[in-house]
């Protein structure tokens, strides 16, 4: 694919966007002649093509991680406003007839709510070809044998330290030993390569920077370190605390040589590194520093019945009023198709004026 297009599996429609990590924000342009398209994949204006469906199944959750909710006060939507697994059903398989093939499952935290390996078993029926799931592993070793016979494809285990200490002053409940043995038995059962996100946060765990790039050598887990972003529920992200990917790159690179791994179609977030060595990969998320929205494919339906097409936009298209109001297919297809019409180029972290979402990121799903 040339440098300045956009990344989507189809043809882009999209001219002029700034190579993938420039500096600064990425532009992509608009076609303005076009129209929405009524048939084949689901396409915004400027060409990306969406092919990935993140649905928060819950906005609970059993931690209080630091960088996403406060300790205390939280409030959580009554079982009735969240979407059934029927309907989460219906909407994942209408999204399958608009091109959509891979789900993620997510929360809050998707594995307190009851029921969850039977939802896997209905997605993977729908046809999806990745099914996958984000836990924080507090509920996941006792789940993991029959999540995998449902059909699981890939798990995402968010573990910000590998200090008893820390992992208890980040996440404020759980404890690093269930998570760790947690790891092991998903892949044990076959949930293999695992990755692992740590957050990271300046001043707390970005001394482990090193210990993590260690942990993904010997254990082939991919580690993946994500930058701290305008999504928690105090409103209290400060850019200082940041860390920057450019920054975790220098600081494992200088000890262990790290190489591009090459990921033509560039639609996962991450830039992905392999050690030189040939000794494992990790991968940077480093949405705020080096935004990846030219590229991104990916779709949100909240715990409550919402598609959002952006984690920083606040429009919202709810489904589930619809559906209960006695929607078709059709009407449903119709709103995932106007959600992603409406995309804008990319989020503006960055710019004077930026607003923090009103919604935080358990509550949209990560
Ligand atoms: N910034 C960055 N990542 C976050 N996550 C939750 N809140 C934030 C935030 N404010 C991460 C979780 C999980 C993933 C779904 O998102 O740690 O790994
Ligand atoms: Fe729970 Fe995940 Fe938020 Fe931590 S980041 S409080 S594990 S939803």
């Amino acid at each position: 694919m040339p440098s300045g297009a956009v990344a989507t599996r189809s043809t882009p429609v999209v001219v002029s966007v700034r190579p993938h990590r420039a500096e600064g924000r990425e532009r992509v342009t608009a076609d303005a002649s076009r129209a929405m398209p009524k048939s084949g994949p689901l396409v915004d204006r400027y060409g990306r093509v969406h092919r990935d469906l993140r649905i928060s199944i819950t906005d609970r959750c059993n931690l209080r991680c630091v960088y996403c909710m406060p300790d205390e006060g939280m409030t959580f939507l009554a079982h009735d406003q969240l979407l059934s697994f029927n309907e989460i059903e219906r909407i994942a398989r209408v999204a399958h007839t608009l091109g959509v093939r891979s789900v993620r499952l997510t929360g809050g935290e998707p594995l307190v709510r009851r029921g969850v390996t039977d939802l896997v078993a209905r997605l993977v029926a729908v046809g999806f070809t990745d099914v996958a799931l984000t836990t924080n592993a507090t509920r996941l070793a006792p789940m993991a044998s029959s999540l995998k016979a449902a059909g699981l494809t890939r798990v995402n285990v968010s573990c910000d330290s590998l200090h008893p200490e820390r992992f208890a002053s980040i996440r404020r409940r759980g404890d690093l030993a269930t998570v760790l043995e947690a790891m092991r038995v998903a892949e044990s059962v076959g949930l293999a390569p695992l990755k692992l996100n740590v957050v990271l946060l300046r001043g707390d765990n970005d001394g482990e920077i090193l210990d993590f790039a260690r942990h993904a050598r010997e254990t082939g887990r991919i580690v993946r370190f994500i930058e701290f972003m305008p999504l928690d529920a105090q409103g209290q992200w400060d850019r200082g605390r940041l860390v920057p990917g450019r920054e975790v790159f220098e600081r494992i690179n200088e000890v262990w040589p790290l190489e591009p791994v090459a990921d033509p179609a560039r639609l996962a977030p991450a830039e992905r590194f392999a050690f030189a060595d040939g000794r494992g990969e990790i991968g940077l998320i480093s949405s705020v520093t080096e935004p990846f929205c030219g590229t991104c494919d990916r779709l949100r339906l909240t715990a409550d019945g919402s598609i959002r097409n952006c984690l920083f936009s606040d429009d919202e298209y709810s489904l589930r009023d619809r559906l209960r109001d006695g929607a078709s297919d059709d009407d449903v297809a119709d709103v995932l198709r106007r959600a992603v019409w409406a995309k804008f180029p990319g989020h503006a972290i960055n710019e004077p004026g930026f607003l923090r979402p009103r919604r935080s990121m358990s509550m949209i799903g990560g």
